[in-house]
């Protein structure tokens, strides 16, 4: 006998995700494989598309997300192979040289795309875009990159003062700034950053504290000219650049990982071993918020692979305890606050976020979300102005809760699900495939 079932039922407009429960002795065991890093997959696309010469990209995501940066990039021209996880090559078009599209670009759910692709297409001198994305991306402020872009020069139209997609832009030859960001965002960094390859001069970005590198990263392994100044959260990138089209080995994504780790530690006598996960520094903040909650959670085979560094991950179940996680952790963590909200519900104490306002502006707001939805289910969850105050050790009924189209949202909910006393639906399932479409094969595989 399975000590768990997890079903799929499809209606018309939706998947449903139903865990059943009440199942005696369920523990959580084996190896599992993670889809591609969602970050570096839409940077290997994106740096591909506008570099010179092929660029091989091994072990790309297959989510949605990742999709809607092919497609975009396709329609201004780079030639993109069929998308599948062994190996995708991109032809790129050169820097400077994005085709205008023939049609409006749609980037679906992914604000990485848009955000992103906005500081390519802003630094097109002669050549009109039109982006937009589905309704939740509509409603995201575009703002935070809007006006660093026009302080550039650049120039953008659209809903609300220019924050809302859709978005028009028509390209310029910007010059060059030194932007102070009020909030460390990688999106942001990113699309000022892209923008800069292409202008004479230094363009810099000072970020308040440190959000993920991978476009540094990959920015340099191309060939640009970057110049990093840990001291002050604050990078330069020297144009304009020649970009050369690279192989990139993209590991795993440690924000996919985060749902078996916390799987792992709340479930009563369970052992996964995850492998093959980047653990670059300013993405292991999860790392660091289990290990103060008291999580069993060691690191094996620990290497390099193409200038990530990548481990496997063991998780064994143990008891956890309240922590606060608030500051410069916020944006190391600033995608797993979700799942960490499950794990502090079943952690001894108060566990406290806070800093974490980011999370109103996400695919949805994650902090009245995640409050509403598993205090649905039992959990003693209190929002604030910019976090979560948890108390722990309150016991989850199953019941009926939905994604609200997150797919973060939708997985953290089916994590929690596995430790309530009775079945619990998720309404609009589907939306886990935007960052992890195997995500309920692999969860029926390790309740097996
Ligand atoms: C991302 C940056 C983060 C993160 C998002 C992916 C990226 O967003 O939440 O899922 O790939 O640059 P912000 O830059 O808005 O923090």
């Amino acid at each position: 006998m399975p000590s768990t079932a997890i079903t799929l039922k499809s209606t018309e407009n939706e998947q449903n995700l139903i865990i059943h429960r009440p199942i005696s002795g369920l523990s959580l065991k084996g190896n599992i494989q993670i889809p591609g890093d969602k970050s570096i997959s839409h940077r290997a696309l994106m740096l591909g598309a506008i570099a010179e010469g092929e660029t091989r990209i091994q072990g790309l995501l297959l989510g949605e997300d990742p999709r809607s940066t092919a497609s975009c990039f396709q329609a201004m021209g780079a030639q993109i192979s069929e998308l599948n996880s062994e190996f995708v090559t991109v032809n790129g078009v050169g820097l400077g040289q994005l085709q205008e599209p023939f049609d409006i670009l749609n980037a679906g759910n992914s604000g990485t795309t848009l955000r992103l692709m906005l500081g390519l297409l802003a630094s097109h001198p002669g050549r009109f875009f039109t982006v937009t994305g589905d309704s939740s991306l509509r409603s995201r402020p575009m703002s935070r990159v809007v006006q660093p872009l026009q302080q550039m020069g650049a120039q953008i139209w659209g809903r609300k003062g220019n924050s809302l997609a859709p978005l028009a832009i028509q390209g310029q030859s910007l010059k060059p700034i030194h932007y102070y960001s009020p909030i460390a965002s990688a999106q942001v960094k990113s699309c000022i950053l892209l923008a800069g390859l292409m202008v004479e001069g230094e363009t810099t970005v000072t970020e308040p504290a440190l959000s993920r590198d991978h476009s540094e990263r990959m920015l340099q392994a191309f060939g640009a000219k970057l110049r990093i100044d840990p001291e002050t959260n604050s990078v330069t990138v020297i144009g304009s650049a020649q970009l050369q089209g690279q192989t990139v080995i993209v590991p795993g994504d440690i924000s996919s990982a985060a749902f078996w780790l916390v799987a792992g530690a709340i479930v009563p006598d369970s052992d996964l071993l995850i492998e093959n996960v980047g653990v670059n520094p300013t993405r292991i903040g999860i790392l660091d918020a289990l290990e103060m909650m008291g999580a069993d959670i060691t690191l094996e085979h620990q290497r390099i692979i193409a200038g990530e560094p990548v481990a496997d991950l063991r998780v064994r179940h143990g008891r956890l305890k309240a922590c606060t996680i608030e500051g410069d952790l916020i944006p190391r963590l600033i995608d797993e606050i979700p799942i960490l909200a499950v794990a502090a519900i079943f952690a001894e104490g108060t566990t406290i976020i806070r800093d974490a306002a980011e999370l109103r502006v996400k695919e949805s707001d994650r902090l009245a979300v995640m409050a509403s939805q598993l205090n649905r289910m039992g959990a003693q969850i209190t929002e604030l102005s910019d976090g979560l105050e948890i108390s722990g050790g309150t016991p989850l009924t199953g019941t009926d809760v939905d994604s609200y189209t997150d797919h973060r949202i939708a997985m953290s909910l089916a994590i929690a699900a596995l430790n309530a006393t009775h079945t619990t639906t998720i309404h609009r399932a589907e939306a886990a495939a935007i960052s992890y479409p195997n995500f309920m094969t692999t969860l029926q595989h390790v309740c097996g």
